[in-house]
């Protein structure tokens, strides 16, 4: 590992770790002394694709107003001097914006913050998986949602499957060990079947893979439907029939998770959780959810908003800085009402891994290295 790598990890990791003790003591005393561990970039809602389950590109912007890659640069400087070292990009389609992104990566890079890059992969040839690890993105997650003939189906484009074998080679023979890939798979009623075909096409790859739950984004059907009622007005929801299989292969997630934790990248909470996220919904909700203490998202015009549900506007990056943003009177009292949501969304703040699951995860790992 090069020094640059480590002194990432090494940000990285002592923000993280301070974060677990900030976060409660603002979420008790409602008092933020915390410091975002990540920022989330959507860089633009414009894509190529148009996936059956997406709900960003429903929503366009006007891309006049999108952040100019010297404003993006600007708020990634700010990151680095609040002592923020992760940065998440994505969109719509961020390789449709390469001039932004890359302006966003080389200053996190020059900083020591951690960059990640989220992808549908079509766009990736040799000269960009090249240009991206020289800017210094530190790793790729790559949307893949069943084997070719589910994935391009579910994602609507010829390009779906091939983008992604295409990307996955070139990391591998382009990269040289500077940027690694992971896969995002949606899980839905039409790729349950794929699940399993596609972690082996992972390990196949080298590659891990997190899971996600399919989002309806209709909160009234939450509250409102049972499972199978969802399922028949939205072909995407997993059905009461088919939830005891899909259950059963969650199970098995769940047991190649604590053999072989680094294949699949959620925590078994978190697995669990999503076992169960479509069979009763309203019983998956909590009333506490600290990502207003430790995500910050920015929108493709520059908004600073405290998830991708909660969506109102703390403040614009074009004309404030980030930290009078995140102290602000107005975001601190969003907070007090987000730490009561009860919405459902199995998004930033559930996947969250606990200092327990990463000493649980450690231990695993030290056990699958020593005992096979
Ligand atoms: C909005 S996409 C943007 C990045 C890129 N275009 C891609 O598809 O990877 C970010 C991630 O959200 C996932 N996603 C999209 N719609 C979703 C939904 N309804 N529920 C859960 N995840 C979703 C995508 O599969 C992808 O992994
Ligand atoms: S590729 Fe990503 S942004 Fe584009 S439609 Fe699909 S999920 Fe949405
Ligand atoms: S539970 Fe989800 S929707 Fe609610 S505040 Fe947390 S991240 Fe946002």
């Amino acid at each position: 590992m090069n020094l640059k790598k480590f002194r990432k990890i090494g940000g990285f990791a002592i923000n993280y770790a301070g974060s677990q003790v900030r976060v409660p003591i603002s979420e008790r005393t409602k008092w933020n002394v915390s410091v975002p561990v990540q920022v989330y970039w959507m860089v633009t809602r414009r894509c190529n694709f148009e996936c059956q389950f997406c709900d960003v590109i429903r929503h366009p912007d006007d891309v006049r107003q999108e952040l100019t890659p010297e404003e993006a640069a600007r708020f990634v400087h700010q990151m680095a001097d609040m002592g923020i070292y992760k940065l998440g990009i994505s969109g719509g389609e961020p390789l449709l914006r390469k001039k932004h992104i890359l302006a966003a990566i080389r200053a996190a890079n020059e900083r020591g913050i951690w960059t990640g890059l989220g992808t549908n992969a079509s766009l990736l040839d040799e000269g960009s998986v090249i240009e991206l690890a020289d800017a210094g993105v530190n790793h790729l997650s790559i949307s893949l949602d069943g084997m070719e003939e589910t994935q391009v189906r579910l994602r609507r484009n010829p390009k779906a499957w091939s983008g992604v074998v295409n990307a996955l080679r070139l990391v591998k023979e382009k990269a040289d060990g500077r940027m690694f890939a992971k896969l995002n798979y949606v899980l839905n009623n039409q790729n349950i079947d794929e699940i399993l075909p596609v972690v082996n096409f992972a390990k196949e790859n080298g590659v891990s893979i997190v899971f996600v739950p399919y989002n309806t984004y209709n909160q009234n059907f939450i509250r409102t439907m049972t499972q199978a009622e969802i399922a028949e007005k939205d072909n995407l929801w997993i059905s009461a029939e088919n939830q005891p299989k899909y259950a059963g292969i969650v199970d098995t997630l769940i047991a190649m998770k604590k053999k072989n934790p680094a294949a699949i990248l959620n925590t078994v909470s978190h697995l669990r959780q999503v076992k169960t996220f479509f069979t009763n919904p309203k019983s998956n909700i909590t009333n506490r959810c600290g990502s207003a203490y430790r995500n910050m998202h920015i929108d493709p015009l520059g908004n600073v908003i405290p998830c991708w549900t909660f969506t109102q506007s703390m403040g614009n990056v074009k004309t404030q800085s980030l930290k009078e943003i995140w102290y602000s009177d107005q975001y601190n009292q969003l907070r007090k009402k987000m730490l009561r949501c009860n919405l459902l969304c199995m998004g930033g703040c559930r996947m969250f891994p606990t200092v327990m699951d990463i000493l649980f995860d450690g231990a695993r790992m030290v056990r699958a290295k020593v005992f096979g």
